[in-house]
């Protein structure tokens, strides 16, 4: 009896920690993206330059030939300014050399502001944001309004490229 007992209060005890362990993850992990539409539109367009898992390549020879990682994003994309460039990336399509921690990519990204819709942009920044990076406090989903918003910035390198240098370097 007084065994059972004991094992008793033991399964109490796990029963009431269990449920502070599981809201402390979600608590971290607030933004969990569910949609399959950011995924396809990533693995179908994206990855064969960036990876599925994002991880960037190449920046190896004396050019730098590759394309930059899209990990190291989260910082980023938990701001407005930080969104707005990568959407405006998206749609404008960069090329040249861009430097990701000390490495050099030397490269062209299609332009897809012509392919895809404000909907389509944001679901794939999404599926960045919160899948192929974790997000950072403060993070909130990109809106169809920012989208627009970037669509409206001069369509050009000289202008994505003053954008990129405002922003924290990564
Ligand atoms: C054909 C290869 C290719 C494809 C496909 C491609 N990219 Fe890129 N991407 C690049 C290259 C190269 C760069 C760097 C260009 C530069 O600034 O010099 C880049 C840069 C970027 C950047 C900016 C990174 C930074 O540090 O400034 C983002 C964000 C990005 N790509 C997202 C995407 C997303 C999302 C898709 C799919 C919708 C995509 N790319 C598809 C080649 C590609």
């Amino acid at each position: 009896m007084r065994r059972r007992k004991s094992a008793l209060l033991a399964g109490l005890l796990l029963l009431s920690l269990q449920p502070a362990d599981v809201f402390a993850q979600k608590k971290t992990n607030r933004v969990i993206y569910t949609s399959t539409v950011g995924r396809q539109i990533y693995n179908d367009r994206c990855a064969v330059c960036h990876l599925p898992d994002g991880k960037g390549r190449g920046g190896e020879d004396a050019a730098g030939n590759g394309f930059p990682p899209l990990i190291g994003l989260s910082e980023w994309l938990a701001t407005r300014e930080g969104q707005l460039y990568v959407a405006h990336a998206i749609i404008f399509g960069p090329y040249g050399t861009v430097l990701v921690g000390d490495k050099f990519y030397y490269g062209l990204m299609p332009r897809f502001g012509i392919r895809f819709t404000d909907q389509q942009i944001v679901e794939v920044i999404r599926y960045v944001a919160e899948v192929i990076n974790k997000p950072a406090p403060g993070y909130k989903p990109i809106t169809e309004a920012l989208v627009q918003q970037a669509r409206r910035l001069p369509d050009n390198m000289d202008a994505l490229e003053m954008q990129r240098n405002e922003l924290p370097q990564r």
